[in-house]
């Protein structure tokens, strides 16, 4: 019975984190999407011509966007491939490069998104920003 303690135990160190660890990091990123997917339920109402434009708000989520995108990739160390109820598909640990690529592309939408001088321009922007989503969930989030 030791033995097989241990022998999780060097298992879980060798992968990366812990058991405990890995819930963190992954209601860590979960809440990070969050936060993305409220502000975007925010500048959609704006693009959309819900609510009047305002480019402070525009400007203030974009980099928000921005910064959450540009660290995304770091809350997926080896060890957090499952656990909790995370969606992340076994394809971001196969292919970091790849989902460092379409995290770079976000940021990239994010920060062109923060830019937008107009509400026209925030229907164009705010659409890229949404495809840069997509890219990412249809090829590493289960849903
Ligand atoms: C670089 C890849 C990537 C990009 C780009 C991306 N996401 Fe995600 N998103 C994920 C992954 C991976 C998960 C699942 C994380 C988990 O469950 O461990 C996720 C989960 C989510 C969730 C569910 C969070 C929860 O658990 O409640 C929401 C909402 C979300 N994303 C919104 C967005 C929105 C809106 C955008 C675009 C502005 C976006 N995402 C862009 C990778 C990405």
């Amino acid at each position: 019975m030791r033995i097989l303690v241990i022998a999780a135990a060097v298992t879980a160190m060798s992968v990366g984190v812990s058991a405990q660890e890995s819930l963190d990091y992954i209601e860590a990123r979960q809440s990070a999407m969050k936060f993305v997917g409220g502000q975007m339920r925010g500048l959609g109402g704006m693009a959309q011509g819900q609510t009047e434009f305002n480019a402070d708000y525009v400007r203030t989520a974009g980099w928000a966007i921005a910064v959450i995108a540009n660290s995304y990739p770091l809350h997926f160390p080896a060890g957090t491939e499952t656990g909790g109820n995370t969606e992340a598909l076994p394809a971001i640990f196969e292919d970091p490069d790849g989902f460092a690529m379409v995290a770079q592309q976000l940021e990239a939408a994010a920060l062109a998104m923060q830019k937008s001088a107009s509400q026209d321009d925030l229907q164009m922007t705010f659409g890229q920003l949404g495809q840069a989503c997509k890219a990412c969930h249809s090829k590493y989030r289960s849903k």
